[in-house]
């Protein structure tokens, strides 16, 4: 049996109908750039969020880069990241003069550890960026709570985590009525990622939880400041045609994406609960495998496993075997960014985040979709199980 890491050829196939439909609109308009489908798709996806704005992007680098300029931060400033994600979060920092400080991680969730946090802040810190890891919400409450102590900015990293839910004990969205709580008893708010903080962004590469059929990405957000700010930045800083107020960039989401997109957002939620779903399969077939650590669901997470990483030890030997029996594997992510050449000028070294670099020597992601049968997750747990004992 082969089972491939990703199936996007079988996704589309399902929803291929409306997608031509949704794609040969836009070109019959002939409208491709920040068109109808582009204002559609960004009212549906804040109304998905339940934030008040949303501006659609080339990327999810941009969204963070540009978020980043909205907020106010630049050089002299500190920006709190943490050492365990994709590089893109902390190269959002670095293109806005600014320097990324790296945290270390929890050992559980994979994600940036709160308690670390606020030993990293200096006078220079503006702002912190929890990444929501393998489409797992970071610990929010805390982070929202040394955030505001310090009077710092934060921006969600949401690219990995798209429909992924925060409990939270302390947020109440205006927007959102809730009903009278008695008194003593606890409360909590589900709310959606890149809702909480100051600015959420999203990524649409094509393998994302919500992909197009290129590069795109989003932002939300509450302020209408930044989402004005926003809108000039991604345009050329045009306020009408030939009227540029501030130097801005090329950064817009093309029709044909938002077009995709839209088609695609409607069976997030149900992709979502497919992914839930094969997680807990893994986790049933893999629960006595010895020496597996499985991935942590957090209670105050609704986790959307846009990965399905665990850990091992003999990680090498694990892979060649996994690979030759035909299933499609990969390490997110084999070096943390403070062992990174492009970060080597920020002065770190082995031992200074310690978690982080534990995680990298051990962790391995197995195949994750919507649409990975049972068969083929027994299969997958079998090989694994096999080439650990061999
Ligand atoms: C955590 C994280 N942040 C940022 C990005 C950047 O998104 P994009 O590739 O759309 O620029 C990614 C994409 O892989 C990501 O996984």
């Amino acid at each position: 049996m082969k089972v491939s890491f990703l199936n996007l050829v079988k996704q589309h196939k399902q929803i291929e109908g409306d997608l031509e439909k949704a794609v040969q609109k836009v070109m019959r308009g002939s409208h491709f750039i920040l068109g109808d489908e582009v204002r559609f798709f960004e009212a549906e996806f804040a109304a998905y969020c339940k934030t008040k704005f949303a501006v659609g992007l080339n990327s999810g680098t941009d969204a963070l880069f540009l978020s980043l300029l909205a907020l106010g931060i630049g050089s002299q400033d500190e920006v709190i990241v943490p050492v365990f994600t994709f590089i893109a979060t902390a190269n959002a920092v670095t293109y806005t003069g600014a320097k990324p400080v790296f945290v270390d991680i929890d050992e559980k969730t994979y994600n940036i550890d709160p308690r670390k946090i606020e030993k990293a802040i200096t006078k220079k810190t503006k702002a912190i960026i929890p990444v929501h890891l393998f489409g797992q919400s970071a610990d929010m409450d805390p982070i929202m709570r040394i955030a505001k102590k310090h009077g710092l900015k934060v921006i969600e990293d949401a690219c990995q985590a798209h429909g992924a839910e925060y409990k939270s004990h302390v947020i109440t969205q205006k927007r959102i009525p809730t009903p009278p709580i008695a008194s003593g008893a606890s409360h909590t708010s589900h709310v959606k990622v890149g809702s909480i903080g100051n600015a959420g962004c999203f990524s649409f590469y094509p393998t994302k939880n919500l992909g197009g059929f290129g590069d795109g990405g989003m932002v939300v957000t509450n302020e209408e400041k930044v989402y004005k700010k926003l809108l000039l930045l991604r345009d050329c800083g045009r306020r009408s045609r030939y009227e540029h107020v501030v130097v801005g960039y090329n950064s817009r989401l093309d029709s044909i994406q938002a077009a995709g997109l839209r088609v695609k957002l409607k069976y997030l939620d149900c992709w979502n609960k497919m992914r839930r779903y094969n997680a807990g399969l893994y986790d049933k077939f893999l629960e006595k495998a010895e020496g597996v650590v499985r991935p942590f669901a957090a209670d105050y997470a609704e986790h959307v496993y846009h990965i399905y990483a665990l850990r091992l030890k003999k990680r090498d030997k694990v892979i060649d075997r996994l690979k030759s029996a035909g299933v499609g594997v990969m390490i997110n992510y084999p070096l943390p960014l403070h062992l990174q050449k492009a970060y080597s000028c920020l002065g770190y070294g082995w031992n200074d985040f310690p978690v982080a670099e534990q995680i990298c020597r051990e962790i391995i992601s197995l195949p994750m979709h919507p649409l990975l049968t049972k068969n083929e997750i027994k299969y997958v747990s079998g090989a694994l199980i096999k080439s650990t004992e061999e």
